[in-house]
């Protein structure tokens, strides 16, 4: 098989459609492994950004970047031509809900329309985004072969679902195991060749829908866990039982048990958007998740809850909500990334003006977001900020927080990750604290 000898040699050209938080890290590891990547992307303030070798996604460093792009590795470009050059495409474009919690897939037809324009004999494509099991043989299929081009005759198809996990310092493309599939076993063998560049492990799975569904399963699960220990954080905290201390101590147990953690809600690209792929699905054929839908109230939820304590906490100080300063530390949907899509942080904000609150941010890595038409800017974190908001609200527990600080200088703290466990040695001398400062302090 000629294609199969070119990808093993690298003598292979791959375009990547799509260079955001999926599509720039795998350009760039497919690059770095030597093969030639042109990475097609629509949004020419980000191509420019990249021809001048400056990363916008922080697990990609500017100097590698810098030096693939120089060294003619990585071209970044918004010219469709570049697919027809390639020898193999992969889609990494956003699948975002619509109105209603509707699955959007524009984005992938609207990329495959300009694969299919430029789709030739021999050509391996690839989709990568996550959606719901079908999306590759019965959306992206059909769009591919308006070329007149037929899947598993003229061209292969696969799919292989994107596994990254932004800010994460230890799973990257390379040691996060890949699972892919193809419509044909050739189309399979193919995508399982082109992955082993640049992944320690390829897992071959029987059909792209097998896939599709791992895909929702994995974040599913996560889903469903993370309501799971937001339930058991409200009984702790009626119970006054430290829920963090109980999930490290369930978790000592090195079979059966998983740790998952309560925050402010989810966020992100991914956990709160996957599950309602899968009940949309789902309810074509009849079924109903009563655990996804259960997840979906219970995280949903957190924001107001978080605002709940916020209130109960100003209330046995003597003050009301309407009208008090709070200060919100953290708006990334989860520590030490930039990425405020879906972001609880954002419905903890809504809520608290809502109730009438002044809100300001700090977040050392957004230094401004746009929500709902105005923009928001981070604030600088001093001791005086600290010491003039009535509630401080750790939303995300980025690392670079200074909590000491932040401890130091509180009246009241609303802590919704559990980040103040660092600077205080134990739990209990956290309740120290709260103690000193008329139960001010609050770990939840
Ligand atoms: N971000 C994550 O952590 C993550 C993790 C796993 C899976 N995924 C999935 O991967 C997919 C991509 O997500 P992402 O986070 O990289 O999205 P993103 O928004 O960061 O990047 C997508 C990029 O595609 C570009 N684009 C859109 N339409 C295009 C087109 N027709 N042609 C070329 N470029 C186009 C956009 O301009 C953008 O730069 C989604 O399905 C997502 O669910 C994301």
């Amino acid at each position: 098989m000629k294609l199969l000898h070119s990808i093993t040699g690298r003598q292979i050209k791959i375009t990547v459609v799509g260079l955001g938080y999926v599509g720039l890290p795998l350009a760039v590891e497919f690059a770095r492994n030597g093969v030639q990547v042109a990475g097609y992307e629509v949004d020419e303030a980000k191509l420019a950004r990249l021809r001048d070798g400056e990363s916008y996604i922080r697990d990609v460093s500017s100097d590698d970047l810098h030096s693939l792009v120089l060294d003619g590795l990585l071209l970044p470009t918004s010219d469709d031509r570049h697919i027809a050059l390639s020898d193999v495409v992969i889609i990494c474009v956003p699948t975002p809900c619509g109105r209603d919690n509707e699955p959007d897939l524009s984005f992938i037809r609207s990329a495959a329309r300009t694969v299919a324009s430029r789709l030739k004999r021999g050509h391996l494509i690839i989709l990568e985004s996550t959606s719901f099991p079908g999306t590759t043989e019965e959306i992206l299929q059909p769009v591919l072969e308006e070329s007149g081009l037929r899947a598993g005759r003229d061209f292969h198809l696969a799919f292989s679902p994107e596994r990254i996990d932004p800010g994460n310092p230890k799973f990257n493309v390379r040691n996060t195991a890949k699972l892919v599939a193809g419509t044909t076993e050739e189309a399979t063998y193919l995508a399982e060749a082109v992955y082993s560049l640049v992944a320690e492990r390829v897992v071959r799975v029987s059909s792209p829908r097998v896939a599709e569904m791992a895909k929702l399963f994995e974040n599913t699960f996560r889903h469903v866990n993370i309501a799971l220990a937001n339930e058991m954080a409200q009984v702790c905290e009626r119970m006054g039982i430290d829920v963090w201390e109980v999930i490290n101590a369930a978790a000592t147990k090195p079979f059966g048990f998983m740790p998952f953690y309560p925050g402010p809600g989810v966020g992100g690209h991914c956990i709160p958007v996957d599950p309602q792929y899968l009940l949309y699905k789902a309810r074509q054929y009849g079924c109903t998740l009563r655990f996804v839908e259960l997840a979906n109230e219970i995280n949903d939820g957190m924001p107001d809850r978080v605002v709940d304590r916020v209130q109960a906490t100003l209330e046995e100080l003597g003050r009301d909500l309407a009208g008090s300063r709070t200060l919100v530390l953290g708006v990334a949907y989860k520590k030490d990334i930039d990425d405020v899509r879906e972001s609880p942080a954002l419905r903890v904000i809504e809520r608290l003006k809502a109730r009438g609150a002044s809100v300001e941010y700090h977040d050392p890595l957004v230094p401004e977001f746009e929500e709902g038409g105005s923009v928001f800017q981070s604030v600088e974190l001093t001791p005086e900020r600290i010491r003039s908001a009535d509630c401080v609200i750790i939303c995300t527990d980025h690392s670079s927080l200074p909590y000491e600080q932040v401890l130091r200088h509180s009246r009241a703290i609303i802590d919704t990750r559990n980040a103040l466990a660092r600077v205080c040695s134990s739990p209990s001398s956290a309740a120290t604290k709260e103690d000193e400062r008329g139960g001010a302090l609050a770990r939840r």
